[in-house]
Order: structure tokens, then sequence, then C-alpha cells
């Protein structure tokens, strides 16, 4: 199943925005004209990932308190102190609209 977000415009390319999904908070991260998105919060703290910097050449979020950089492709914290990962969302762009698919359960 597939919620929808927003529109395409709604994303800066190279930011992050933070966007609640049935009550989860999820980082949507647009690059270009992809779309990328992992759940918001990070696994090292009670930390909005969204609020972090987003690098593009290597796709991922930083987490603005201690700094650990999560792949938006596989959620994993590409560096330390974060050691688990987050979950990652599909992200499906039709037209102009965004819609994230839920993990399957
Ligand atoms: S709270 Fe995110 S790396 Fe520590």
């Amino acid at each position: 199943m597939s919620t929808k977000i927003g529109k395409a415009l709604d994303f800066t390319p190279g930011s992050a925005t933070r966007v609640v999904m049935n009550g989860t908070n999820i980082a949507v991260v647009r690059i270009g004209n992809d779309f990328y998105a992992i759940n918001d919060t990070c696994s090292h703290g009670n930390v909005s990932l969204s609020e972090g910097h987003v690098w593009e050449d290597t796709k991922e979020l930083e987490c603005v308190k201690h700094g650990s950089a999560f792949s938006l492709e596989t959620g994993c914290p590409n560096t330390l102190p974060a050691t688990r990962p987050v979950t990652v969302y599909s992200v499906i762009v039709k037209g102009d609209e965004v819609f994230i698919e839920e993990p399957a359960q």
C-alpha cells in the first residue's frame, strides 16, 4: 500500500524533509529527480535525521547530533557512533506526485 506524501515540487533537491505516514516520521530526501525515504529517527538517539546534512555524492543523510551518516539506499550507518540501520521505504513518483510504499510486514 502506498501513501501520497506530496508533489515533487514540494521537495527541494539536496535537502531532507520530514513527513508523517501513519504516525511514523520519515525523512524524504530528494537528490536531483531521485527520491529516497528512511525512518526519520536516528538509531543512536531520539534525533530527527531530516534536520541533518544531505551528502548528495554518497547518497547519505548525516545525523545532526553525532554525525553518523546513514545510507539512503540501505539505511545502514556508514560512520559511527550509530551501528543499527534505519528502515528504508520505497518512493514512487507518478507524474508530479510522490508516494511512499509501506514496507511489507
Ligand atoms: S543521535 Fe544520531 S548519531 Fe547520535
